[in-house]
């Protein structure tokens, strides 16, 4: 059915040879088919993890292809340099740099336009859960953020919240259970049942070798975007194994 993923984010982060931590994982996960595992490093690093046996990602795009934009990194780019997936709206770039669901959206027409697979990060903060919001947020983000171009193929969804992220203290399986499922019926509205059936939803905040199993297990659950514990071997291959 679904082809899971665990998807590694190292954030502003490295590990101290991050050639050897690829060829690490690569080797130890040998040849599952059923599960792929990815790692986005930062942007110097994509160049030399690409073609070491696991796929690489980067953690943001610009929306447009090319042009006067100072620091900034095209899905084009990307995609010449070997990646296949982009993060596009993790929950640190809507709040460090307003990233809004409409420029979302746009950065992940972009990763589609340069046949690269976006994974939209979706999440509701503690506020909103506690004031009873969060499915109304995060089917809100969804909606506005998942361009008309989005497929079960080039598009994955990650159900972050905001709350969960590098705290340590992961969501309830209940919690989780009840989002994906809220999600993918937002996706079935907005893609039609089959894309919807097909879609994978990732979970992640605080996911990590001991939490994974019972993580995994849950219908809905399609994978993990992993922050922290994808920066250690031994925790990220844990992980791997559980799904
Ligand atoms: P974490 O980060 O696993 O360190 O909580 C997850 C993420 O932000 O993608």
């Amino acid at each position: 059915m679904r082809r899971r993923l665990i998807a590694g984010n190292w954030k502003m982060n490295a590990p101290a040879d991050p050639a050897g931590f690829v060829d690490a994982i690569a080797a130890a996960r040998g040849h599952r088919d059923d599960v792929g595992a990815l790692i986005c490093p930062p942007f110097p690093l994509i160049h030399a993890l690409v073609g070491r046996g696991l796929r690489i990602g980067a953690q943001d795009c610009h929306a447009e292809a090319s042009g006067a934009h100072t620091g900034d990194v095209s899905a084009e780019i990307l995609a010449a340099a070997g990646v296949g997936h982009v993060i596009v709206g993790h929950s640190e770039r809507r709040a460090a740099y307003g990233e809004t669901d409409a420029l979302v959206r746009a950065k992940a027409a972009a990763a589609h336009r340069a046949d690269l697979t976006a994974i939209i990060c979706v999440g509701e903060t503690g506020t909103e859960r506690r004031e009873g919001r969060a499915a109304d947020v995060v089917a809100a983000q969804l909606s506005a953020a998942l361009p008309a171009s989005a497929t079960a193929v080039n598009t994955v969804i990650a159900y972050e919240p905001v709350w969960a992220i590098g705290t340590g203290a992961a969501a309830t399986t209940d919690d989780i259970a009840e989002m994906h499922q809220t999600i993918r019926a937002e996706a079935a509205g907005r893609l039609g049942a089959t894309v919807a059936d097909h879609l994978r939803i990732l979970y992640g905040g605080s996911m990590n070798g001991a939490n994974a199993p019972a993580i995994l297990e849950i219908e809905d659950v399609d994978g993990g975007l992993v922050g922290g514990a994808s920066l250690r071997t031994d925790e990220f291959l844990a992980i791997f194994a559980a799904a």
